[in-house]
């Protein structure tokens, strides 16, 4: 059987690539989508530690929680799914902050935005985009690179995404973390995390859920949950093998050549001259 061309894989919606699992049906009316004053939203550009933040807030809850896919994944019949739901939903998103249902705004949800180097993201998303039949064949890191430069890559621009983000720096209900501080010091993180959900942990459930959240843990977790396609917070694949590849900061440099840094660094310094980060 052949592969499944580009135009099957990915279509365009307000000049952003989402893939054909995300139909232009849901997308156009995710602005109707009726969000509760309890829901909490996990944002991040693809790659950037979903699985990491989403697996350490499920620990924190002792009451049932339930983790969706992310909203913009399915047809038209996921919003009414999310509807049916009762307990508190924690609902993930790669959707950029003009995309974002308003509901979720208006009733000031709480939502956490999680960042990483965008050079190791690049690195994770060609990894990524190599080894998911879902995604478009890439044949070269080289050639990647360029498409991630151009945003020419599921949900778009990392710069531009991340921006559209970072205007709301200041509000309340939006949490900012960073994935290398969490690979620093994760219960930090953690505490910071706690406090702004207005939880009750101690330090010592708070020290079992960071070593219970390791990589190596993660990792072995999804290989044996590898069959049920339920446990990916990423709805393009159910192979959570894929989601787990190295955990590391800086393994951009063993793939970045001198000049690509250097194309990237003058990007990075244009598109984020007006940013605080
Ligand atoms: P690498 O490809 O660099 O290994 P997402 O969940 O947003 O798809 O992000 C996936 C990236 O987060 C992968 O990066 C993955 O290894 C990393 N990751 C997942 N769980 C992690 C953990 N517990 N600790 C550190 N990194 C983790």
């Amino acid at each position: 059987m052949s592969s499944p061309s580009e135009a099957e894989l990915i279509h365009m919606f307000k000049g952003i690539a989402f893939t054909t699992r995300s139909s232009p049906e849901l997308l156009k009316s995710l602005d109707t989508f009726d969000a509760r004053e309890d829901d909490l939203l996990l944002v991040s550009y693809p790659k950037s530690g979903t699985h990491w933040l989403a697996g350490v807030i499920t620990k924190l809850y002792n009451t049932q929680v339930t983790l969706t896919s992310p909203i913009e994944f399915g047809d038209l019949s996921k919003l009414e799914e999310l509807n049916k739901i009762s307990l508190k939903r924690i609902i993930p998103t790669h959707l950029d902050y003009n995309m974002l249902p308003p509901n979720f705004k208006n009733k000031k949800c709480k939502m956490i935005y999680i960042i990483r180097n965008p050079k190791d993201t690049a690195v994770s998303m060609y990894y990524y985009y190599r080894d998911n039949p879902d995604l478009p064949t890439v044949d070269t890191w080289t050639a990647f690179f360029d498409l991630f430069l151009k945003g020419d890559v599921v949900c778009g621009s990392w710069f531009d995404h991340f921006l559209s983000w970072e205007e709301h720096e200041n509000d309340k209900n939006i949490l900012f973390l960073f994935y290398e501080e969490m690979k620093k010091d994760l219960p930090k993180t953690v505490k910071e995390i706690v406090l702004f959900l207005g939880l009750n942990i101690s330090d010592s459930d708070i020290q079992d859920i960071c070593k219970k959240s390791s990589f190596s843990e993660m990792k072995s977790d999804a290989q044996k949950e590898n069959n049920d396609p339920s446990h990916t917070v990423c709805a393009l694949t159910a192979n959570r093998k894929l989601i787990f590849r190295k955990g590391t900061v800086g393994d951009w440099k063993n793939h970045f050549t001198p000049k690509q840094n250097r194309r990237f660094e003058e990007m990075f310094n244009e598109k984020m001259k007006l940013s605080k980060m």
